[in-house]
């Protein structure tokens, strides 16, 4: 199964600020999906959590002296800096960050931070004055300028009990952003891809819809597989209850026909188009800007026409064009026939009338059919493995164009 941080050597520094706590759920995620994860502590950060929190987890050793002669890092100080894949400073205090601008190399964190040769990423967390202080702010703008990467800090509920700038993002997030260092620079790195998710909404008044049960789930699937693989990518959805994918340009649209605007405009200059979305085939012919009253009415006949096949009408010279097919019978030769009739290069079928892959499912099982007539089954896999396979199928016809 395509696992971006399987085997990677990460080396998480944990420094001393409350939020420290969220690192050893960091490290779970981390360790959970495959990574090697190596802790340093600052000392500040004992003063929170103890080693034990995470060599639990990491079952590695937790590096807490520079000078401690059981420690790897007190006999090779530079060997943890050397075999990183990544090294991420989570959370990152203002006096952590004011040291790796300055270069310093007092304790364990700071001497792995100038030798690593690794992306670097710092998470910052503190109180947002500090945040926001002259020092920290310039502090940070040097680190930007050196390549290291920064992500957060968000706004929120702080420690002191305000809310504004300078909570550490969540674990979740934090894991997004490692896969997408990690990934920049894997084999559809320089494509654009262009994701159409979820299911749009056709208004009738302004308080009712014509919709469907989209959940946007493969959507965002394809979109984070794609980012994870290194490519730039333009999720096209519907509002969903999923978080948008960290890397992605997320715009977001409500009917067919503001998603045909945005497909239209993002596939000019993209390498792929990849329409999950569920679109709608119809729209209301008039749509009342007032709610629409009852009266006295005892039916109410809406007169409905057809929305612009968005993908058909997309010829971007050289675009791959992925299509869905979602059918309920006669699966594989409806979905043949899109493949004419919208002039794809491939076509995913769908058998929505499954029940083990209903909608809002975190697995799909679907076949891969490609304008050559190849026919592949993928069995029943969560849409994330599935979005892998779909984009290694449109990678090689990238490849053919
Ligand atoms: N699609 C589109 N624009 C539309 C309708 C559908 O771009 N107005 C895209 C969908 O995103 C999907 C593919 O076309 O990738 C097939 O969608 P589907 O609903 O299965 O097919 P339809 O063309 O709507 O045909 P039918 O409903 O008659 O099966």
């Amino acid at each position: 199964m395509p696992n971006i941080l399987a085997d990677k050597k990460i080396v998480l520094g944990v420094t001393g600020s409350i939020a420290c706590y969220k690192a050893v759920d960091l490290a779970s995620k981390l360790k959970q999906a495959g990574a090697l994860v190596e802790v340093i502590l600052t000392e500040s950060a004992q003063q929170f959590l103890s080693p034990l929190s995470f060599n639990s987890i990491t079952h590695q050793p937790v590096v807490t002296s520079l000078f401690d002669t059981n420690s790897e890092a007190g006999i090779n100080h530079v060997a943890l800096a050397r075999r990183a894949d990544i090294v991420v400073v989570a959370p990152a205090t203002a006096n952590t960050i004011a040291k790796i601008a300055n270069g310093q190399a007092d304790d364990a964190l700071g001497t792995t931070v100038l030798a690593t040769e690794a992306p670097i990423m710092v998470c910052p967390a503190m109180d947002g004055n500090m945040y926001e202080s002259p020092a920290t702010q310039a502090n940070i703008a040097t680190l930007k300028e050196r390549g290291i990467h920064l992500a957060g800090p968000e706004v929120g509920h702080l420690a002191s009990g305000q809310t504004g700038i300078g909570r550490l993002i969540e674990p979740q997030q934090i894991a997004s952003h490692i896969r997408l260092i990690l990934g920049r620079n894997g084999d559809l790195a320089g494509k654009k891809i262009v994701v159409s998710a979820g299911g749009t909404r056709e208004s009738l008044d302004p308080v009712r819809e014509i919709t469907n049960r989209s959940s946007g789930k493969m959507g965002y699937a394809i979109a984070e597989a794609a980012l994870d693989r290194g490519a730039s990518v333009v999720l096209v959805s519907t509002p969903t209850n999923l978080s948008s994918p960290v890397g992605a340009t997320v715009v977001l649209v409500k009917d067919a026909a503001d998603m045909y605007q945005a497909i239209i405009t993002e596939s000019k200059d993209a390498d792929g188009l990849v329409m999950a979305a569920a679109v709608a085939d119809w729209q209301p012919v008039a749509s009342s800007g007032q709610k629409a009253k009852k009266s006295n009415k005892k039916t109410w006949a809406i007169e409905l026409t057809q929305t612009p096949d968005i993908i058909a009408s997309v010829s971007t010279k050289g675009l791959i064009k992925v299509g869905f097919a979602a059918e309920t019978e006669s699966v594989l030769q409806n979905a043949e026939a899109k493949i004419k009739s919208k002039n794809l290069d491939i076509v995913v079928a769908n058998d929505v009338s499954s029940e083990q892959i209903g909608f809002g499912s975190d697995n799909n099982e679907v076949t891969i059919i490609d304008r050559l007539g190849r026919v592949e089954e993928t069995g029943l896999l969560s849409k994330y493995d599935i979005a892998w396979q779909i984009l290694d199928r449109t990678l090689e016809f990238m490849k053919a164009t």
